[in-house]
């Protein structure tokens, strides 16, 4: 039996039962945060189970998607080295929502087995938790499994509920006791029952679990009962079509098989049992569909179990002897095989496609160079010896090796790695960045004073104490009107440039003095300078002043810098997680932001980024800051700028869907930024593109410019700014009309001119012609044409014709091919050229030539007969 037909005969099994069909939900789930990726088929119903969701059926039925790598289920590590493991598999489950309990749950999963996949009876065993007599009678009395293949298990976990026969989705949520089915794959095979020491074994395999939830377990450890007992269960699809179709590993089964020879067309390999195969089989699937569900390759979180996944498969590829890119190519077999099941994937095969080359090209410029360093890391180190922290980072750090890849290579070659060493070897690289962030370039003014005092998150306006002030660099105690200075203060709310964002503009007034601030720069280290001029009074050390930052300037600002944020993280949305930030301006007329990327983006691409920007400005959402320690950040999410340097504690800022770690002004609100425009896109060097956006008032006024444009364009065309475009269209096809009849009266005019032209010609001797003619009015480029022309039309003749535009001779002499034996139309044009100041020279039968003497041209052109005639004998 297919793989496809197993999945469609337990879903419509349990259709026929009363069960709902419901689609396969996201890998990223929905409803609950805790979760890395859905890693079983209640995921989605979890909420139905406690009560806090209903729905309109009370018995469900899925074939989900799941993957178990890098969350509290984690197998990456086992994916080809044993015959069950899997990153991706497919769980096929039926579900009760307080409908029916263990009796039903247990009949229909008999059924199921032994009469439509018809299992013989005498090959499943079955576990039931030790204390669930109700299972387990119903098991023995009313099924009539023998009870010599009905097993108790306990608390063999050492703590009340941990088992094997008690189920529960992770350290929370919903939970219960449950009964397991297992195959016998006969004595051929090593392996002991359910309990015993040869448990291990493969020889009796689980393959389906019946969950009877009724527990929920809060945080505490409480377990209160569910509203309503409920049934979860789950059955792998590639074990249970293991099973069915005769073979003992799931990569054996028919969709693996498609998949490995898949792999082997593409990496060449020809052992269809290389380990390699499968793992590359495997990862394929999580790849694709972790893709299909919105996780793009990224340095956190979920992104970075997806980099790692590709990466290891990649290395697969590698060790076969692919070292171009290759995964992608794969996504069209899984497709073929699995696309009838999941549309969605089908549908976005170009997208998957996409994502996985371009990570592919991204770690096939490192991997070689990678594998060398290892290479010979691990020639020196013998079997079971240990491969140092400090190479492990290095790999991580500069080649991209995920540490599970390096520690993959080093399994095989019967090596361990340094995990703590690699730690420390992370953490010294994080406070060598940060300490070289403490020093920053000072201006070189002598400062010994406090650091000023930064109130300008909140307040616009406050209170500041004069501490330095600084003519031409030079300290001083007083400053008198008209005077360039900088003012340092104790506290104030102007925000000196850094991060990309500008420095405020604004007033200083003391009694009687009115300080003119243009800009605020740092002159050292937290230590603030107001740069501008006295205007009124005089200003001293030690004087009170109301700081007043100019508020439409600051609000302008801080518009284009949260916009900034949220155009970073839409870029990475529609461009993929490589999008990094090289280098961003931020001031009241513009955001400028460069980023990592290889192409230009496309008009659609650009519309795709301005609105999901100003999607998050309509859901107006608060901005919040909050201080943490730089650690703590991190973990939580925030993205560290790479390159940028942070101090221990760090502001971690949330503007809507975006957190980066930032230390500059924003708006309290996301609407406040009005409205986001993308107004130029370019590259700046290789590798990296520059987006320029607008925010609020300035973008309004470039729409309003932009449509007055626009409307006073349709004005001159006498149409409306809709019509534009096939206005446009029309006057352009009527222009090519035009340009058609020109040519062609054009073309009619030049050869009414040759005629005139050829009429000119003289007899040489009764066959051939010459003609010679200084014309006007003729462009030098047409010279050439009317040559060839007259040379058609005379058919055996010497043709030289001369013209004068800007100041220039210009010569083009024409030999029919009857005469140039004698008459070289080269040595002709250099004669004359030679007497008018120039130069000519070219073929025997047509030649070109220039000169600048306007006045020797006649009587040049005129000693061409007597020449010509000499030469064919004549004279
Ligand atoms: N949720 C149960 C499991 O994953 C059925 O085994």
């Amino acid at each position: 039996m297919k793989t496809s037909e197993i999945r469609q005969k337990f879903l419509s099994f349990f259709e026929s039962k009363g069960h709902q069909v419901v689609p396969s939900s996201s890998l990223v789930p929905g409803n609950d945060p805790t979760l890395l990726f859905t890693n079983a088929g209640m995921v989605q119903f979890k909420d139905v189970f406690t009560g806090k969701d209903t729905r309109p059926y009370s018995r469900a039925t899925s074939s989900q998607r799941c993957v178990r790598a890098g969350g509290k289920h984690n197998d990456l590590e086992n994916v080809g080295y044993t015959a069950r493991h899997h990153t991706f598999f497919e769980m096929l489950g039926n579900f009760s929502f307080g409908d029916y309990f263990k009796r039903e749950a247990i009949q229909h999963a008999w059924e199921l087995l032994t009469s439509v996949y018809k299992l013989p009876a005498e090959k499943l065993w079955v576990t039931v938790y030790q204390e669930d007599d109700e299972a387990y009678d119903i098991w023995a009395n009313e099924i009539g499994v023998p009870t010599e293949r009905i097993i108790r298990i306990g608390d063999n976990k050492g703590a009340r509920y941990a088992s094997d026969n008690f189920w529960q989705m992770a350290d929370t949520g919903p939970c219960g006791p449950c009964s397991e089915i297992f195959y016998d794959h006969g004595p051929a095979i090593w392996g002991g029952p359910p309990g015993s020491p040869e448990e291990d074994g493969d020889r009796y395999i689980e393959i389906w679990n019946l969950v009877f939830m009724q527990f929920e377990r809060d945080a505490a450890g409480n377990m209160p009962q569910l509203p309503k007992p409920c049934v979860d269960t789950g059955m792998g699809l590639e074990r249970i079509a293991a099973v069915l179709q005769h073979v003992h590993s799931n990569y054996e089964i028919d969709l693996f098989r498609s998949l490995i020879k898949a792999a082997a067309r593409e990496t060449g390999a020809t052992d269809l049992n290389n380990n390699s195969l499968k793992v590359i089989a495997d990862h394929i699937r999580a790849c694709s569909f972790l893709i299909v569900d919105g996780v793009i390759p990224s340095n956190e979180g979920r992104g970075y179990v997806l980099r790692r996944i590709v990466r290891r498969a990649l290395r697969h590829g590698h060790k076969l002897g692919q070292s171009g890119t290759f995964f992608y190519r794969l996504v069209a077999d899984l497709v073929a095989e699995m696309g009838t099941a999941y549309p969605e994937l089908a549908a976005q095969q170009s997208r998957v496609e996409q994502v996985i080359k371009q990570e592919e090209e991204r770690f096939s410029e490192t991997l070689e160079n990678g594998m060398k360093i290892l290479d010979s890391a691990l020639a020196n180190i013998p079997e079971n010896g240990m491969l140092d922290g400090q190479t492990l980072f290095a790999l991580y750090d500069t080649y991209g090796f995920p540490v599970d890849l390096t520690a993959d290579i080093c399994r095989e070659r019967n090596v361990n790695v340094d995990h703590e060493g690699f730690e420390l070897a992370m953490n010294r690289q994080r406070t060598q960045a940060r300490a070289a962030g403490k020093f920053k370039a000072v201006e070189g003014l002598s400062y010994s004073g406090a650091e000023t005092r930064f109130d300008g998150y909140d307040n616009l306006a406050s209170q500041g104490r004069v501490t330095a002030l600084y003519i031409n660099g030079t300290s001083v105690e007083t400053l008198a009107a008209g005077q360039d200075a900088i003012v340092v203060l104790d506290a104030t709310p102007f925000y000196a440039e850094s991060g990309g964002q500008a420095g405020d503009a604004g007033l200083l007034l003391g009694s009687g003095s009115r300080f003119e601030v243009a800009d605020t720069q740092k002159i050292q280290n937290g230590v603030f300078g107001h740069h501008g001029r006295l205007l009124d009074g005089a200003l001293s050390v030690g004087d009170t002043v109301d700081a007043r930052v100019d508020t439409l300037r600051r609000a302008r600002t801080v518009r284009n810098h949260s916009a900034t944020h949220l155009m970073h993280k839409a870029l990475r949305q529609v461009l993929g997680a490589h999008v990094q930030q090289r280098g961003s301006l931020v001031d009241a007329d513009k955001t400028r932001f460069d980023f990592a990327h290889d192409a230009p983006l496309t008009p659609a691409q650009i519309i795709e980024v301005e609105q999901l920007v100003n999607a998050e400005i309509l859901d107006n959402h608060a901005t919040n800051a909050q201080l943490l320690p730089y650690d703590e950040a991190v973990q939580g999410g925030a993205m560290a700028l790479f390159g940028e340097k942070y101090g221990d504690v760090v502001r971690v800022l949330d503007i809507g869907s975006s957190r980066e770690l930032c230390g500059g002004t924003h708006v309290t609100r996301t609407g406040d930024i009005g409205l986001f425009k993308i107004v130029s896109e370019g590259g700046v060097a290789a590798g990296v593109r520059r987006v320029e956006a607008i925010t609020g008032d300035n973008a309004l006024k470039w729409v309003q410019q932009t449509n007055d444009t626009l409307v006073r364009a349709a004005g001159m065309l006498k149409t409306q700014p809709t019509e534009l475009v096939d206005r446009i269209i029309l006057l352009q096809s009527q222009i090519k009309a035009l340009e058609r009849d020109l040519d062609q009266l054009r073309s009619k005019q030049a050869s009414a001119a040759g005629n005139d032209l050829a009429s000119q010609a003289v007899d040489l001797n009764g066959v051939s012609k010459l003609l010679v003619a200084g014309l006007s009015g003729v462009e030098a480029k047409a010279l050439r044409g009317m040559v060839d022309q007259l040379k058609d039309r005379l058919k055996s003749a010497v043709v030289l014709l001369a013209t004068v535009a800007d100041g220039k001779i210009s010569l083009v002499a024409g030999v029919t091919a009857d005469l140039t034996g004698k008459v070289k139309a080269g040595d002709l044009v250099s004669l004359v050229a030679a007497q008018v100041g120039g130069k000519g020279g070219g073929r025997p039968d047509m030649a070109m030539g220039g000169g600048t003497d306007i006045a020797a041209l006649n009587d040049a052109i005129a000693g061409a007969d007597a020449w010509v005639r000499e030469r064919l004998g004549l004279a």
